[in-house]
């Protein structure tokens, strides 16, 4: 190291980074227009509890669940208030044999689990691959047993899950496959994203991802039924039971899941830019990888896949080997904190531990226990604006670390 004093801020010394970047901007000039616009009509939400088409929102929910139909190559899109809204659509439309079991990774959000136990099935642990913090496909292969109905995946961090090889398990065990790619809007394997190997998935538009509208969410499906489905459970479900439709027989118990006009366009214009939105992070993220990896820093392993489209840079994952540092992660996390670095994210994947989930089924999660007490530790990249400085910085802010490593060794 060269120029900075090398006493670590976490031991009151000097903070290396007096300057953090600024905040992602995703709202623009042309969005505040059209928004203005839009609220001057008054027509804040098109949705109204009637068996006419009013049940499926207004003009904007349309041309949002249009666009994101194509953007993300499925058949149908259903907007919501949130993805846990969606997630709970989802999971409920297929109408799994109830307490029968879903297989899902720890490695995620409460949500993920929670639409799972909301709509009275069981959660199977899995544990995931160490190189991707995604679903074991050979894990699940263990843990399919006579009660399981299905598998609920998650595209991690903005990298997918192995959905190729986790939909053929799915077919050939009859279950139904799910995908939670809340974090993970483009990334793709051999030219296909994991919605597309799925009976159903969708995205979260809140204010950490990619692209953001405050709140909200998008479920995707290539099923005519399960979207069917999704839209009257968004909207009480209430009409199914007067009108003839095939539906009724469903005895639907529905919610509010309406997603807003305001929201709705909003989500729309993002969609239109959201490849530019993702390749902005792509870029920082594989630059800070490399400024990282420059460092040779001895213990510190990123190991991501070659391919430019095959992460979306939610989060930089990177992995410890503390027996070789004799530090913990967690030390090493505040040390990167006190040197001013943004985003450092060291608590992740342990909802098998949550008092409200930790009574529900488990197979050996030996990987995500590990990653998640010791190995883990992330960059998020969704909120700022990174310029070259920003991410220098952040590099010698971990050489820095590293340098004086033996100072967190007491
Ligand atoms: C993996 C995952 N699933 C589900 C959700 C829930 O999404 P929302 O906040 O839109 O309800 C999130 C949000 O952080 C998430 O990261």
């Amino acid at each position: 190291m060269t120029k900075v004093d090398k006493k670590l801020a976490v031991m009151g010394g000097p903070r290396l980074i007096t300057k953090s970047p600024l905040e992602y901007r995703w709202i623009g000039q042309s969005d505040i227009f059209h928004l203005s616009k839009m609220v001057k009509t008054n027509l804040l939400s098109g949705f109204l509890a009637q068996t006419n088409e009013s049940h499926f929102g207004g003009q904007w929910i349309r041309k949002m669940e249009v666009e994101s139909a194509r953007v993300f190559g499925t058949r149908y899109s259903v907007a919501l208030n949130s993805w846990t809204s969606g997630l709970e659509a989802m999971v409920q439309a297929f109408r799994l044999r109830e307490g029968s079991e879903i297989i899902v990774p720890p490695w995620t959000m409460s949500a993920t689990v929670s639409a799972i136990v909301n709509a009275r099935l069981v959660p199977r642990f899995v544990d995931i691959e160490e190189d991707s913090f995604n679903l074991s496909p050979d894990g699940v292969l263990k843990a399919i047993n006579e009660k399981t109905t299905g598998i609920l995946a998650v595209d991690i961090f903005g990298q997918p899950c192995k959905a190729k090889e986790l939909r053929k398990i799915a077919d050939d065990a009859h279950l139904i496959f799910m995908v939670d790619s809340a974090q993970t809007p483009r990334a793709c394997v051999d030219g296909r994203h994991s919605v597309q190997y799925a009976h159903a998935g969708g995205f979260s538009l809140n204010r950490h991802k990619h692209i953001q509208v405050g709140e909200g969410g998008i479920a995707v499906t290539n099923s005519e039924e399960i979207a069917t489905i999704m839209q009257y459970l968004r909207n009480h479900a209430e009409v199914t039971s007067v009108n003839e439709s095939k539906f009724s027989s469903l005895k639907l118990i529905g919610h509010n899941l309406r997603m807003g006009e305001m929201e709705a366009l909003l989500g729309l214009k993002q969609l239109i830019k959201l490849d530019t939105h993702v390749a902005k992070r792509r870029n920082w993220g594989r630059k800070l990888k490399n400024l990282i990896l420059e460092k040779k820093l001895e213990g510190l392993e990123i190991t991501l896949p070659e391919s430019y489209d095959a992460h979306d840079f939610y989060i930089l994952p990177m992995r410890l080997n503390v027996e070789k540092l004799c530090v913990s992660r967690n030390k090493i996390a505040s040390a990167l904190r006190a040197e001013g670095v943004t985003g450092v994210v060291s608590e992740y994947g342990k909802l098998n531990h949550l008092p409200s989930f930790a009574d529900f089924p488990t197979e050996n999660l030996e990987v995500a226990e590990e990653l998640s007490e010791k190995k883990f530790l992330g960059i998020y990249m969704c909120g700022h604006r990174f310029t070259e400085k920003n991410l220098r910085d952040i590099a010698m802010a971990f050489e820095k670390v590293w340098h004086s490593i033996d100072a967190l060794k007491h």
